[in-house]
C-alpha cells in the first residue's frame, strides 16, 4: 500500500472526526478554523471558533463587522495579525463576488492565507489534490522519509514541499490531509513519539534509525 492509502485506512479507524470544523465543508468554515488552528491548540480554538461562528456566520456578515468587534472575538487567541487579517480577507472576499476561490493562486493571494493554508482549505472541502506541510505533516514527512536539517534551512524546506507534492492522493484528499494532522500531533509526537501505534512504521527511517525524535532536528541559527 501507498504511503497515503496507508494514511487515508488509519484516518477513518483511528482519527479525529468530531471536531466542530470538520461536520462542514463550508469553505468560509474551514477557513476560520485553519486560521485558528495556525499557532493555536485544537482544545483552545474549540470554544473560540464556536463563538466566532455564531457572531459571524458568513463571509458576508463578518466582511461588515467593525475591526474592534472581530478583534473582541479573537481576544485571548494572540497573534492579532491572524484576526486583522481575517477581516482583510473577508472583505477581499466580498469584493470579487462572496465566493471563496476554488485554487491554489487565488486563495494564496488573500491575506493571512498561506500554501499550506490554502491547501487545507482546497483538500477538505473539495477533495482537491492539494499539498498540506504544517508543523505535523513535517514531523511525519521528514521521519518517514529520513530528512534531517542541513546547512540549508531553504534546501530543507524545499525538500519537504517536494515530498508532500510526491505523496498527495488524487483522490480522498481531505481525509489525507487530515490523516497527516492527526497522526502527526497524536503518534508522531514531537517527543516521545508512539511508534507502536503507528500505521507508518515498517516503511519509517526514523523508526528504523532507532530514534525517530532525532528526525528532522533543530534549527540552525
Ligand atoms: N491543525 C490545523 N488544521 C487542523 C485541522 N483541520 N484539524 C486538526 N488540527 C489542525
Amino acid at each position: 500500500m501507498h504511503l497515503a492509502e496507508q494514511l487515508i485506512k488509519w484516518q477513518k479507524q483511528h482519527g479525529r472526526h468530531d471536531l466542530p470544523w470538520q461536520k462542514t465543508r463550508d469553505p468560509y468554515r474551514r477557513w476560520i478554523s485553519e486560521i485558528m488552528l495556525q499557532q493555536t491548540q485544537v482544545t483552545t480554538v474549540i470554544p473560540y471558533y464556536l463563538r466566532f461562528i455564531e457572531a459571524f456566520p458568513d463571509v458576508r456578515t463578518l466582511a461588515a463587522a467593525s475591526e474592534d468587534d472581530v478583534l473582541r472575538h479573537w481576544a485571548g487567541l494572540g497573534y492579532y495579525a491572524r484576526g486583522r487579517n481575517l477581516l482583510a480577507c473577508a472583505k477581499a472576499v466580498m469584493a470579487s463576488g462572496g465566493e471563496f476561490p476554488k485554487n491554489r493562486e487565488a486563495l494564496e493571494a488573500l491575506p493571512g492565507i498561506g500554501r499550506s493554508t490554502a491547501a487545507a482549505i482546497l483538500s477538505s472541502c473539495w477533495d482537491l489534490p492539494e499539498a498540506i506541510l504544517d508543523g505535523n505533516a513535517k514531523r511525519v514527512f521528514a521521519r518517514y522519509f529520513g530528512v534531517k536539517r542541513g546547512e540549508s534551512e531553504t534546501l530543507y524546506q524545499k525538500r519537504l514541499w517536494e515530498i508532500a507534492e510526491e505523496t498527495v492522493p488524487q483522490k480522498e484528499c481531505g481525509i489525507y490531509t487530515q490523516a497527516l494532522m492527526d497522526l502527526g500531533s497524536m503518534v508522531c509526537r514531537r517527543s516521545r513519539p508512539d511508534c507502536g501505534s503507528c500505521p507508518l512504521r515498517d516503511g519509517c527511517k526514523g523508526f528504523a534509525s532507532g530514534d525517530p525524535s532525532a528526525f528532522p532536528g533543530v534549527k540552525k541559527r
